[in-house]
């Protein structure tokens, strides 16, 4: 199969990359960065402006998306900027795709995603969930991980604070507010890429633990 892979620079997606580039039943990655990737014989990594993405890319017709995007609202810098990048842009690839024939999606969304939740955040991902499902894909799969583990460039001070409380506490929490590993979580990203299983599919955190 061939993988479209967005977010594949990030803690996520870098884990799907490496998983998805080992595994024999995937032929290519394609994985469309803002910045150069090392190169690999079955990679296929687009520098493109996710302001102005090539519609026409041959590339679109891939045989699933996993979608492993996102920001943090520090970042992003507004709710209107964290909005684009966490909800426009999953949108305006998933439209692509579909557009390219594409049957299958896999959106790391996040525990709580709700587009009726008072909380943005969770109101953010429920709507990215809304909307995709409106899209027609014959597979989809929102990934709904709750605190993420892994090793983070970028210096987080309340993700920090609350994976050393959740290592220190975890084993006496119920299972969907343990830490999820992003192995895990790209684990189960790339084994509904290869299922491809018809209708639309939730996996809750307690499953990625
Ligand atoms: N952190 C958590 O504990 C947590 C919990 C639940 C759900 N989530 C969600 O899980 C998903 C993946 O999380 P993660 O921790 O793997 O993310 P991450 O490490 O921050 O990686 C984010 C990815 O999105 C890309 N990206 C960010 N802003 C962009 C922009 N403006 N234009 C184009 N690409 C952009 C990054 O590319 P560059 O490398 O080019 O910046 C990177 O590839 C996100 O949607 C996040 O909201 C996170």
């Amino acid at each position: 199969m061939k993988l479209l892979l967005v977010g594949a620079t990030g803690l996520v997606g870098s884990h799907v990359m490496r998983l998805a580039l080992a595994e024999d039943r995937v032929t290519q990655v394609i994985a469309p960065v803002r910045r150069a990737l090392p190169a690999h014989p079955r990679l296929l990594a687009p520098i493109v402006d996710f302001e102005a993405l090539p519609e026409e890319a041959p590339w679109w017709a891939a045989d699933a998306v996993i979608c492993a995007l996102g920001t943090t609202l520090r970042t992003a810098g507004s709710r209107e900027a964290f909005y684009r990048v966490d909800h426009d842009y999953p949108i305006a690839i998933a439209r692509l795709a579909r557009r390219h024939g594409v049957p299958a999606f896999i959106l790391n969304s996040a525990i709580g995603a709700d587009s009726g939740s008072s909380f943005f955040y969770n109101r953010v991902k429920g709507d990215t969930e809304r909307d995709l499902a409106t899209l027609g894909f014959h597979s989809l799969t929102y990934v709904r991980p709750g605190l993420i583990g892994g090793d983070r460039q970028e210096f987080r001070v309340g993700e920090r604070l609350a994976t050393v409380v959740l290592h220190l506490i975890g084993p006496a929490l119920p299972r969907r507010w343990r830490i999820n590993p992003a192995g895990r979580i790209a684990a189960a990203m790339l084994e509904a890429a290869l299922a491809e299983s018809p209708g639309i599919h939730v996996v809750a955190s307690a499953e990625l633990v």
